[in-house]
């Protein structure tokens, strides 16, 4: 009940660390949108300020993105998202519950974690941006005045079912 009540007032209240609150930029969905099937509906599980659901939307995928739990809820086909770094490997165990097909950003040394090495015989595979990803901070929603992204560190899509034509997939 407890930890029922800190994951809803995280919510409600957007007292999430901020350190989670860097938003994917619409560029990165634009650049893998080629490995997205069109007649699925994707979840876009793990809200932020939106803004990526409503990016998604607008490349023409039917897609979910509601301010709820992700490890309370189950929805749409394919799990499409940036999640929060800092419960990496919680999301990670949701996802073998979940076994639907999905693709994630998440820093490059994500893989040499314990629990991504959980994942080795079930086919992962990996998208390879030709940039660094430039996410945009937000503090309580907003992005802050003047705010200029330096992101420091690489991600990569890791993708689950997804059926991509090869396992590492180097973007040009
Ligand atoms: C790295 S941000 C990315 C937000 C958005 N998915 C995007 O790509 O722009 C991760 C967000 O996950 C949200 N979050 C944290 N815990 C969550 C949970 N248990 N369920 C759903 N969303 C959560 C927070 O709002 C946080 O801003």
């Amino acid at each position: 009940m407890v930890r029922y009540y800190t994951i809803m007032a995280g919510f409600h209240t957007k007292t999430f660390l901020k350190h989670d609150d860097y938003m994917t930029p619409k560029y990165a969905w634009e650049n893998i949108k080629q490995f997205i099937p069109k007649d699925k509906t994707i979840w876009e599980a793990f809200y932020g300020n939106g803004a990526s659901g409503r990016y998604l939307t607008e490349m023409g995928f039917n897609t979910i993105h509601e301010d709820i739990d992700f490890f309370e809820e189950n929805r749409g086909d394919i799990i499409i998202s940036n999640p929060p770094f800092s419960k990496s490997k919680e999301v990670m165990n949701r996802l073998h519950e979940l076994d639907k097909p999905f693709i994630l950003i998440m820093p490059q040394p994500k893989i040499n974690t314990s629990y991504f090495r959980t994942w080795k015989d079930k086919g992962l595979q990996i998208i390879i941006p030709r940039k660094r990803i430039q996410f945009v901070k937000t503090v309580n929603g907003e992005v802050p005045k003047d705010y200029k992204s330096d992101c420091n560190f690489e991600c990569y899509y890791y993708c689950y079912k997804m059926n991509l034509p090869k396992d590492i997939i180097w973007l040009e």
